[in-house]
Parts: structure tokens; C-alpha cells; sequence
């Protein structure tokens, strides 16, 4: 089947991978279903639910994921995939809205039972072959459902159970289909990861081929025959993706990049001199641009998170432009687009809902003139660190956490003014600096603070002051889709907390966010 392969349907990734298509019904884990398949080596591919069959084939995949959801089979808008998927002679495996899709289409039922499951659930697995080889008789599962199967169809079986669920995993042995009811690609799932792994492996034949190290290789020779003698534009910001796709530009096709810094002002501590120092490091023709009085003065009065964020893309496109335009004619727009923002746009349409504009998505429609290369667009951001060290890029802008294109402005509630931003900007530098002393900052994704406009009363010297709040926030995330807060020590909090009131001018008050994502976001704007 490998050899089948269509050419170039994964731009940049080794065209012989062996792929699994996991179908997007809008679950909030869909993204980490794909994610844990290329943890295990196989290329993974996140298509939305309502996808032809045909084009499903076109993609050649090993195996199909039905991916969770929202929705119950029985709402009369429920999402349901083309009965022709089960059709295609390839291994399927249905979580949790899956598992009650394929048992409805197949003519079973679903039901919404009295007692439901949420949470950390018991699992007893029935039998210990193919999905199950190698586990336990019960394990601890991640359970999310409301509906339940009540009566399977004709030619599946139960192969695990739990208190409230009859059906916790079903199977149709002949034609190689298979349900869980819980969710084996979170980490609470104890043995999810075997599980995902006995699918791709013990069922599906996989070969564990997918591999990022290629990738660089490969993009740059296509970046360079698509570009030919033409010009191309890259806005950088310091971050890891921009400069893993500038780097890649500038291997391919040298002096015809130039990269732009725009300084918005809404910058880390010290980021500006960063930047510049990274690029004359990788040898990047740059131009830099201050513009924060610009960004300051148009975000005046303004306290929407949304409208925030949108002032600030389309300012960065004004700026971005005039710059380009001064500087003679390009054709090519780079861009350092993930995988998931790629997926957050493309599926319109699907039940997920978009929960925030993103700064690199929002900013596109005005430069619809120029032809645009995101050679990282099918990469997670793990996955971009590691084509980032390939490529020689140090770890200090490697392990740099994620910092929104919005900058700062999404750190700060209510209006973004001078005292908010000097208040949020050095806390911030105090919450990394301590981190790193700490040798936790590598282990976890984000760490910041952020003030609004709340003021609490505080004694500082004698006096009573009113002051700012300001909250500190450690998450713990894999891809930014979902995320926990740190646990840190009381010492490594305490000592956050001393050096902000101390050193940061107007604070009073100190809190930490212990808020996961869901229900809340990483960024509070
Ligand atoms: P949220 O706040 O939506 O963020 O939980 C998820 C991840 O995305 C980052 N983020 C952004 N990145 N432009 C970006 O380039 C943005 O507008 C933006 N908003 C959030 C955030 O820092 C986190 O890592």
C-alpha cells in the first residue's frame, strides 16, 4: 500500500510514511490523538469529520481514528462520517463519540443513561489481545461521556467494561474495527499510550518510520525550487518558529530573504536586543522597525481581548507592508504557521468553536498578494524544536517558551498602558529568572505573569498602599490545546512573590492561577 502513495500530499515529510488519518468530530482531544501517533513514529494527519471518502483514500492511510465530540449520534445534526470509511478494508478505531457513531451506524444503540461517567473510571479489560495485549486485567481510564452504548450491532463484541459502561471497548474482529469508550491519548489514561500503540502496531501494521530529522532537508529543496530567483519577506520574532522558518528560508535561497522585526513594544524584558542578536548570529539580512508609540497609542482605550488582538494584527500588517514596500518588490511571504493553527482555520465548520483570534491568522487577508511558504504547517511544537536544533538553531531560542504574537497585551487585562505593561514585563522577568535558578523553566511550557486593573490594600515601609494584583501563571501543556497548572515548591512560589512585591514598583498583592485549560486558556486575554 506504501508504495501506492500519491506524490507530495505531505510537503516536507518523507513521502513513503505509512499515515494514520485521525477524523475530527470536534472533541477537545483531537489534536492530541494525532500528536500521541507521531510520538509513536507514524505520520498522523487530522482531517475534519465531513472529508470524502475519496479524499480519505487520496491520503492512502494504515489506519482511521474516529475522534470524540460533542455532539450525541442521536441529535438530528449529529456529525457522521460516510459509511464508505468502514468500508475501505482498514483497521478503525472509534473514541468515545467514535465508538458510539460506529455502533449507531452499524446499527446499534445509544442511549443516555441514568449514571454517568467523568473523570478517573476503572477499566477491566476482557481480554488481552490485539488492542489490549500486554495490559492488566483493570487499569485506570480517562472517562468524558454522557451517552452510553446500550445494544451492540450484529457482529461486535464487548472487550472491556466498567461500572457504568457495559460497553467500555467493542470490537467486529472481522472487519478489523474497534471502540473505546474512554479516552487513551490523555495522560490519565494509565496504559493509553500502549493502547494507541497495539492499534497502530498489532492491528494496523504500522511501521514506526515518521521521523523529523529528514524534514529540514527536504523543505529546503523545495523551498528553493519554489522560489527560484524570487524574493521572500519573513517577520521574525525571536521565537522558535519564525526563526526555524527564516533558517530554512536562508538555507535555501541565502540573500533573497529579508527578515523583519517589528518591536511593538509589547515585548518580553531584553527581547529586542535578543532578537537582534540572533539574527546577526544565523547571519540574517534584517531590518528592524520601532513601532511601539504606534501599537501603544491605537490600543488606547481599548479593554476587548478580541478587538486587542485584532488592532495589533492589523497594525503589524500596515508596518510590515510599508516596510516591504520600501524595500523593493517580494513575492514570497514566510511564515512560521503550526499544525494546529492550520487546523483551527481549515475546519470551518467543524463543532469545534474558535476560542481566541490568533495573532498569525488574524493578520493574513491583506497580503493576499503575496504567495505565502509556512514550511513548518504540518509540525506541532515539539516537533519544530527538533528540525530547529537539525538546523544548528541553539537552545536558548530552541527551549524559549511560547510567547504570543499579541505579546504582552494579552497578559494585561483591561486597556494596555505604560505602568500595566512595566508592571507585567518585569514580573514576568522575575517568574522565568527564578525558574530557570530553579531548573524548572525547561520543564514547563509557559510561565508568566499578568495585572489588570484590580488594586488590593498593602503595607509598603509604614504606609498603607493601594497597589496592582498581579497573578502568576506555570502551565504544563504538550501542544498549548489543553494544559494544567505547576505545582511548584512553596519556597519557589514564596520567593516569586517576595521579589515582585519588592522589586516591581505598585504591587501589593501576589496570586498564582491554579486554573487547568479547559475551562480556562493559558493567556488570561
Ligand atoms: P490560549 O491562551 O488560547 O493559548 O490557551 C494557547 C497557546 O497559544 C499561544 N497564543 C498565541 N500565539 N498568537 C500566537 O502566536 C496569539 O494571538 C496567541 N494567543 C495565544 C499561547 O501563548 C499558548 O501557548
Amino acid at each position: 500500500m506504501t508504495d501506492a502513495k500519491p506524490k507530495d500530499p505531505k510537503f516536507g515529510a518523507n513521502m513513503n510514511e505509512d499515515t494514520v488519518v485521525v477524523l475530527d468530530f470536534g472533541g477537545q482531544y483531537s489534536h492530541l490523538i494525532a500528536r500521541r501517533i507521531r510520538e509513536c513514529e507514524v505520520y498522523s494527519e487530522l482531517l475534519p469529520w465531513n472529508t470524502e471518502t475519496n479524499e480519505i483514500l487520496a491520503k492512502t492511510p494504515k489506519a482511521i481514528v474516529l475522534s470524540g465530540g460533542p455532539a450525541s449520534v442521536n441529535d438530528p445534526n449529529a456529525p457522521k462520517c460516510q459509511d464508505g470509511v468502514f468500508n475501505l478494508g482498514i483497521p478503525v478505531l472509534g473514541i468515545c463519540y467514535g465508538l458510539q457513531l460506529m455502533v449507531d451506524l452499524f446499527g446499534g444503540k445509544i442511549e443516555r443513561p441514568p449514571m454517568q461517567e467523568y473523570g478517573r473510571t476503572t477499566v477491566h479489560f476482557d481480554e488481552h489481545t490485539d488492542l489490549f495485549k500486554g495490559l492488566p486485567d483493570d487499569d485506570i481510564c480517562w472517562m468524558s461521556h454522557s451517552d452510553s452504548a446500550a445494544k451492540l450491532p450484529h457482529g461486535f463484541e464487548a472487550i472491556a467494561h466498567s461500572g457504568h459502561a457495559k460497553y467500555a471497548a467493542i470490537r467486529n474482529k472481522n472487519r478489523s474495527l474497534f471502540g473505546v469508550q474512554f479516552h487513551p491519548e490523555v495522560a490519565h489514561t494509565v496504559r493509553g499510550t500502549e493502547i494507541i500503540r497495539n492499534f497502530l502496531f498489532e492491528v494496523a501494521k504500522c511501521l514506526p518510520t515518521w521521523k523529523v530529522a529528514p524534514f529540514a532537508k527536504e523543505m529546503i529543496a523545495e523551498i528553493r525550487r519554489k522560489v527560484g530567483k524570487e524574493r521572500v519577506l519573513c517577520a521574525v520574532s525571536g521565537g522558535v518558529d519564525s526563526t526555524t522558518t527564516a533558517a530554512l528560508v536562508h538555507e535555501a535561497v541565502g540573500d533573497q530573504l529579508m527578515c523583519i522585526f517589528v518591536d511593538h513594544g509589547l515585548m518580553r524584558k531584553g527581547e529586542p536586543e535578543r532578537v537582534r542578536e540572533i539574527l546577526d548570529r544565523m547571519k540574517l539580512k534584517a531590518v528592524r522597525v520601532e513601532a511601539s508609540e504606534r501599537f501603544l497609542n491605537r490600543l488606547k482605550g481599548i479593554a476587548d481581548p478580541e478587538q486587542k488582538r485584532k488592532i495589533i494584527g492589523e497594525e503589524f500588517v500596515r508596518v510590515f507592508t510599508e516596510v516591504a514596500n520600501e524595500h523593493g518588490k517580494f513575492d514570497w511571504l514566510a511564515q512560521g504557521t503550526l499544525y494546529p493553527d492550520v487546523i483551527e482555520s481549515a475546519h470551518t465548520g467543524s463543532p469545534a468553536s474558535r476560542i481566541k483570534t490568533h495573532h498569525n491568522v488574524a493578520g493574513l487577508p491583506e497580503w493576499t498578494e503575496f504567495k505565502l511558504i509556512e514550511p513548518l504547517r504540518l509540525l506541532y511544537k515539539d516537533e519544530v524544536r527538533k528540525v530547529a536544533s537539525t538546523l544548528g538553531i541553539p537552545p536558548a531560542i530552541t527551549a524559549r517558551h511560547p510567547f504570543p504574537g499579541p505579546g504582552l497585551a494579552v497578559r494585561i487585562l483591561g486597556e494596555v498602558n505604560e505602568e500595566k505593561l512595566v508592571i507585567c514585563r518585569e514580573a514576568s522577568d522575575i517568574v522565568e529568572s527564578e525558574l530557570r535558578a530553579e531548573g524548572v523553566y525547561e520543564r514547563v511550557w509557559q510561565a508568566f505573569a499578568m495585572v489588570g486593573d484590580d488594586l488590593a490594600v498593602g503595607v509598603l515601609g509604614d504606609e498603607r498602599k493601594l497597589g496592582h494584583i498581579v497573578t502568576v501563571r506555570i502551565v504544563e501543556s504538550v501542544d498549548g490545546m489543553t494544559a494544567d497548572w505547576v505545582r511548584i515548591s512553596d519556597d519557589l512560589l514564596s520567593r516569586i512573590s517576595n521579589r515582585i512585591t519588592n522589586e516591581v514598583k505598585d504591587v501589593t498583592w501576589v496570586t498564582y492561577a491554579i486554573s487547568s485549560k479547559p475551562p480556562s486558556t493559558i493567556e488570561p486575554c
